[in-house]
């Protein structure tokens, strides 16, 4: 159940001058606002006293409005305690009362009219698969692996001490020191080649694309996407105005002589080169080259979400298509969803350095500047040392946990499900046998708590391929025999594929 905001009332407005006694309207105007339950059951008025001093008027009309209400039973009085809103009323606004505003602030109910972006149909229902978290849900992190103690030792160093600049409007870039590390890190670890003035820090990869969409498309602008790819890219570069372009992909990631075939003048790609999303393919040496090529020639923009690099189990990670760039021509985004957890909201941005204005600028409009809190506690997270320690220690456990899926998977099933892409990241493809729909297995899975993705819901077009995207993150190994077979159970009898 939702708690009201302890100390902050609502207060109903009074015209001095009006015909109509100060004690009715009071009376009134907390009887409507019961009724419209802007005032729920159970929620605390404030007092007497408290109401005629906010009000700067007498007690005795206060008194008198509480007297009525009291009497008509909107109002109850425990002793002790003060005066509520009676808790026999209704909690809620029936939902069709609730969707649609109070009657009397709509006068002449006229035509709805939203952007062109917002009126696309908007589906009622959630997909199953992503209803739940637990066995096979993407994007799932071994948050319960996540070094608590010391993140709260840190926060609360950072409330205590940190300075009023902290605590006042910054920088729409986001804390230096942090960006600086942030930038030591990048070039370290995944071979960019930035300086702290290029980062800008945000509230996770889909802000960065927000930012990106706004600075670099227009309506109708054509945007290459990888076929499949993935949909929160997809979602909202459409909802920019972008025209999708999908461009499928193979063994080498996405085939660029396609992208250049179907839309060689378009003004951006988003890709995923070090993990594919989902097949988990590395973008080879020769199609990034390709890629900065074209991108060089069209004058087109490279959106790169790096956002699971660092976990790769069979060799060391593989540099950013970024630290290739001559023409200063990607946009790198990053993110700490899914190294640490994905509720941080954290993310951020490299942008080419003659950029860096216009995205200060749109990021201005946007929401002025990042929180100020977690960035200087994740400067000492890293700084500290505790972040390489997560690393290590969730590359082995994640590396643990996909190996006892695979062996499950080929217990359970056999030649019946091919693995794919499980050399990186917190998830694999398993392509099914021909004529077997995976939307459907999906389905069914989720009706026992299982969260399999469908791969064919990650294309733009017809699907070519069928397959379940499992995720592996946040299964412990010891659970993970069970939740397979539980899986082969749902998933019945399969062919072999040759
Ligand atoms: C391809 C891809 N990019 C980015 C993200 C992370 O998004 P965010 O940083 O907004 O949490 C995800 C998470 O599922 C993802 O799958």
């Amino acid at each position: 159940m939702s708690r009201a905001p302890t100390g902050i009332h609502t207060i109903i407005a009074i015209e001095r001058g009006s015909a109509k006694p100060l004690y009715r309207q009071l009376y009134e105007g907390y009887r409507e606002a019961i009724i419209d339950r802007r005032l729920r059951a159970g929620q605390k008025l404030p007092s007497t006293r408290s109401l005629a001093n906010e009000l700067r008027i007498s007690r005795i009309p206060v008194l008198n409005a509480f007297e009525q209400l009291l009497a008509e039973g909107y109002l109850e009085s425990r002793v002790g305690a003060g005066t509520f809103v009676a808790s026999s009323l209704p909690g809620e606004a029936p939902a069709r009362e609730r969707r649609t505003p109070a009657s009397s602030t709509l006068a002449q109910p006229g035509r709805r009219v939203v952007s062109r972006r917002a009126a696309e149909p908007v589906q009622a229902e959630v997909e199953p698969w992503l209803e739940g978290w637990g066995a096979f849900r993407v994007s799932q992190p071994a948050v319960e692996r996540f070094p608590i103690q010391v993140w709260a030792r840190l926060v609360s160093r950072h409330c205590r001490r940190s300075p009023r600049s902290l605590l006042n409007y910054g920088d729409p870039m986001g804390y230096k020191p942090f960006r600086e590390t942030l930038a030591s890190y990048l070039r370290t670890v995944r071979g960019l080649r930035c300086e702290a003035e290029q980062i800008m820090v945000v509230s996770g990869s889909q802000q960065a694309l927000e930012l990106s969409a706004r600075v670099l498309l227009d309506p109708g602008s054509p945007v290459w996407v990888e076929d499949p790819g993935y949909a929160g890219a997809r979602q909202l570069l459409a909802q920019a105005g972008a025209r999708l372009v999908p461009v499928p992909v193979d063994d080498e990631g996405l085939e660029v002589a396609t992208g250049m075939a179907r839309s060689p003048k378009a003004r951006a790609v988003y890709v995923t080169p070090s993990h594919q999303y989902p097949l988990g393919v590395t973008m080879s040496a020769s199609r990034r080259l390709q890629l900065l090529e074209w991108a060089q020639r069209s004058g087109a923009w490279i959106i790169e979400d790096d956002y699971d690099s660092e976990f790769r189990y069979e060799s060391l990670p593989v540099p950013a298509l970024q630290g290739l760039d001559r023409d200063a021509r990607v946009i790198y985004i990053g993110s700490f969803s899914k190294v640490l957890f994905p509720a941080l909201r954290v993310g951020y941005l490299v942008i080419p350095a003659d950029l860096v204005p216009r995205f200060a600028r749109a990021r201005d409009a946007m929401d002025l500047f990042p929180p100020t809190l977690y960035p200087p506690v994740l400067a000492d997270f890293i700084g500290e040392g505790h972040f390489a320690r997560h690393l290590r220690r969730m590359r082995a456990l994640y590396r643990e946990r996909r190996s006892a899926l695979v062996e499950a998977l080929g217990k359970e099933f056999g030649p019946a499900l091919r693995v794919i892409g499980a050399q990186a990241g917190m998830h694999l493809v398993a392509t099914l046998p021909p004529g077997m729909g995976d939307r459907q297995l999906s389905v069914r899975a989720a009706q026992e708590r299982l969260w399999v993705m469908p791969l064919s819901s990650c294309y733009l077009g017809e699907a070519s391929r069928q397959g379940l995207v499992l995720g592996f993150g946040g299964t412990s190994a010891s659970d993970m025999p069970d939740a397979v077979r539980r899986l082969r159970t749902v998933l019945g009898p399969m062919k072999r594929q040759g």
